[in-house]
């Protein structure tokens, strides 16, 4: 009998965006926009944080849930944002946002739990869920006047008494789509009352493009501590550490104990000299994280004024985020699109199909990039489209 893993797992999609950029990488010329992160390299201050904590010989297991030092800033750095108390005690370290989905889903999921995903979105979100054996719904974002909108209505017939979790990110990977106040407080007035869970992902959460808004509106702001609510974040975007694999999760109160125990069954702990950087990323890094919001909102403006010029393509402003996500007139198969793209234009972007059923059709593309990098990626484009309208003429 061979070797194989259990049907579920068998089951399981490959990542597209992988799939694309395996095939890809280490070809000549090809210029890459797929991966979520930015092209920079982790602010100095934070990288010398860690050499420190690793000369100090922070080097050993540390506490399930992070270190005490470490869950207090980040409880302090929340309570700032969102103007709300926050507790210690209620903050896990994970080893980064994907770690804290898993664990967070491994509290509260049981096989066959019905989980409502608001679509396309980053699939892991997804997948998570269907690995623990539940079934997931899609409820998708729409494009209405120039924006990525949710329908209401159709996300609260989705929400039937029977769903465990709703699954929710915002800023959201890949439309960039950014709840308003309004809509979160009516989502979570119909989960609280139904007892339905909330996963609000807010690893994009200090990314909004809105005049003076340090952060997107956030469940965290409205949820009182004993709502069925996890938060689920992330150094890597906002503070450029997407290698240093670090993250936390915010749980109601009651939870702690639970969650420690699957922390220990999973990565036991997060490496404590790196933790001992993000202590000092929460408390110096607001100039960086302001500074990438600024050259993210110009490279957003920049890539969808060209995109939005281009003969046959549709593209919608993203909020918030580092994505744009925008289709070619006729171009059905987002993954054979994609590959033309890395064939004709040298251009590597992500496939809409790997974000659920409602991204068929679309191509993300991050502009975390240099400027120059950006240019030279909206001339390879535009040369493209220009060249295929002129042919399809
Ligand atoms: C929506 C969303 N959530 C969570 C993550 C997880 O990021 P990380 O595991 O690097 O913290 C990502 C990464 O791309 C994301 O796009």
């Amino acid at each position: 009998m061979s070797a194989q893993a259990r049907d579920q797992i068998r089951s399981l999609a490959t990542s597209r965006i992988r799939e694309l950029a395996n095939a890809a990488m280490g070809r000549e010329g090809v210029l890459p926009f797929w991966f979520g992160e930015s092209d920079q390299p982790t602010p100095r201050f934070i990288a010398e944080a860690a050499i420190e904590g690793i000369e100090q010989g922070r080097t050993f297991y540390a506490h399930n849930m992070g270190i005490r030092p470490l869950r207090e800033a980040i409880a302090g750095y929340l309570q700032d944002l969102h103007d709300k108390p926050f507790e210690a005690d209620r903050i896990a370290v994970t080893s980064a946002g994907v770690s804290a989905l898993m664990v967070a889903m491994q509290a509260i999921l049981d096989p066959g739990d019905r989980v409502l995903a608001v679509t396309p979105v980053w699939p892991n979100l997804f997948e998570i869920p269907r690995i623990l054996n539940a079934e997931v719904v899609e409820v998708p974002l729409e494009p209405k006047n120039g924006r990525w909108s949710l329908d209401l209505d159709r996300l609260f017939q989705a929400l039937t008494p029977d769903t465990r979790l709703l699954l929710i990110n915002s800023p959201n990977n890949p439309t960039g789509w950014t709840l308003d106040e309004a809509s979160r407080d009516a989502i979570l007035e119909r989960c609280r009352r139904l007892g339905i869970w909330v996963m609000a992902d807010d690893v994009y959460e200090r990314l909004p493009f809105a005049a003076n808004r340090l952060s997107a509106p956030s469940f965290l702001a409205a949820a009182e501590p004993e709502d069925r609510v996890f938060g689920v974040n992330s150094f890597s975007k906002a503070w450029r550490m997407t290698g240093w694999r670090l993250g936390w999760m915010s749980m109601p109160k009651g939870l702690e104990e639970d969650v420690g125990k699957l922390m220990e069954f999973n990565t036991s702990c997060a490496p404590h000299f790196i933790q001992q950087a993000a202590v000092v990323a929460i408390a110096e890094g607001e100039p960086e994280v302001a500074r990438l919001r600024g050259e993210l909102r110009d490279a957003r403006d920049r890539l969808c004024g060209a995109l939005s010029a281009l003969p046959g393509v549709e593209t919608v402003l993203p909020d918030g985020g580092m994505y744009a996500f925008f289709r070619v007139e006729g171009a059905r198969d987002s993954v054979a699109i994609c590959r033309r793209l890395i064939e004709e234009a040298g251009l590597g972007l992500a496939p809409g199909a790997a974000f659920g059923a409602g991204g068929e059709g679309w191509i993300r593309w991050c502009f975390a990039a240099r400027p120059d990098k950006l240019e030279d990626g909206i001339g390879r484009l535009t040369r493209w489209a220009e060249t295929n309208a002129r042919q399809s003429a």
